[in-house]
């Protein structure tokens, strides 16, 4: 028999610390107008000291759970992007799979920066295609507060903290666009862009660094990449722009977001918009969105929602779900 993967709820958390734009022009040559005309971006989320990316996690795992009527005994994996996981080993999933009081499947992180959802998502429903899988949690987590060069305002305006989390399920198939679940997932890596958005540390180089990035290229990027795979899934699907019902993008910049609704013809009340409060939190930023529009029962059943990213390496994804 052929299964698909069904989202059966999502949930979404954000720590309780905000970070205005005003307050950032108090240590930084910056000011309120600059970054809201140029990113979109009003105010973030910052974790507390000694609150880890696990516990964000776990947070949004717990409501996705809530959400989706399942109980944690019944998630036979557990995948959690991350660019920013608590410790350089055992994978964050595994910190959380044990938060969670589960002790049986598989939990293990992938790391795609701000694609990293659309990567763990990509996984989780391949896993369930291939019948290895029934029940799948799916999160997205991060703490970019702690890899922020705080001085540098060309960076340390434009991210937040925050997670987000999806409950998937197999569910039978018969192929066709209209039955409900993820339709396609599409995913892509060109490393020959590795310089132009990296953290300039890690384990192997001996420090830890910070973000770096270069962002009128990531800028260009970004817009042809996202048009291009949004193009692709829609082909893979027979399906058209007309036909998506919400666009759900990573939270990256109100302008690459808006050029992206207007590619699509989707009036502007279609497209999930987080950003002015949650900045970019990078792997978290679609399940954010997707929790709250969700959540507030913007996405009705068997609307098709695409979902699309693009991060460091430079990745990039979409995702077609028929909700
Ligand atoms: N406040 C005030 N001025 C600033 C700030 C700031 N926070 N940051 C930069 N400036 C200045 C610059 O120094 C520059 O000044 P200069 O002209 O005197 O040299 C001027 O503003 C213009 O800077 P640009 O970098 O050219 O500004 P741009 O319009 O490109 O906007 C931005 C910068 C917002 C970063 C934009 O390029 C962008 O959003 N890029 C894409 C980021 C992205 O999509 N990331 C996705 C993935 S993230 C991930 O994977 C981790």
């Amino acid at each position: 028999m052929a299964f698909r993967s069904q989202f059966l709820g999502c949930g979404g958390y954000l720590p309780e610390r905000i970070i205005t734009n005003a307050e950032l022009a108090q240590t930084i040559d910056t000011s309120d107008e600059w970054i809201v005309q140029r990113t979109g971006i009003s105010e973030r989320h910052v974790a507390a000291p000694g609150e880890l990316t696990s516990d964000l996690a776990t947070a949004a795992a717990r409501r996705a759970l809530t959400a989706a009527k399942v109980d944690a005994s019944e998630i036979d994996m557990i995948i959690l992007a991350t660019a920013t996981p608590d410790n350089t080993f055992p994978a964050t999933a595994a910190r959380v799979q044990h938060n969670l009081g589960i002790t049986r499947g598989a939990a293990f992180d992938v790391q795609a920066v701000c694609t990293g959802f659309i990567y763990a998502l990509a996984t989780a429903d391949n896993f369930i295609k291939a019948g290895q899988v029934k029940t799948a949690l799916v999160i997205g987590a991060e703490t970019f507060s702690r890899i922020l060069d705080w001085k540098d305002r060309g960076t340390c305006v434009l991210f937040g903290d925050g997670a987000g989390a999806a409950v998937l399920r197999a569910v039978p198939s018969n192929g066709s666009t209209s039955e409900r679940g993820t339709l396609s997932t599409h995913l892509h890596t060109d490393g020959s862009n590795y310089d132009i958005l990296y953290a300039d540390g890690g384990i192997s180089t001996g420090k830890s660094g910070f973000v770096r990035m270069e962002g009128k290229e990531v800028f260009k990027h970004a817009v042809t990449r996202l048009a291009e795979v949004v193009d692709e899934a829609l082909t893979a699907n027979g399906l058209h722009a007309s036909d998506i019902d919400w666009l759900v993008p990573h939270q990256a910049n109100r302008r690459i977001i808006d050029s992206m609704g207007k590619k699509l013809g989707l009036p502007k009340e279609k497209v999930v918009l987080t950003i002015d409060r949650h900045a970019n939190t990078s792997a978290a930023s679609v399940p954010l969105a997707l929790a709250e529009a969700a959540g507030d029962g913007r996405i009705q059943p068997g609307q098709l929602v695409l979902l699309e990213a693009m991060g460091a390496g430079l990745t990039w994804g979409a995702a077609l779900v028929r909700w």
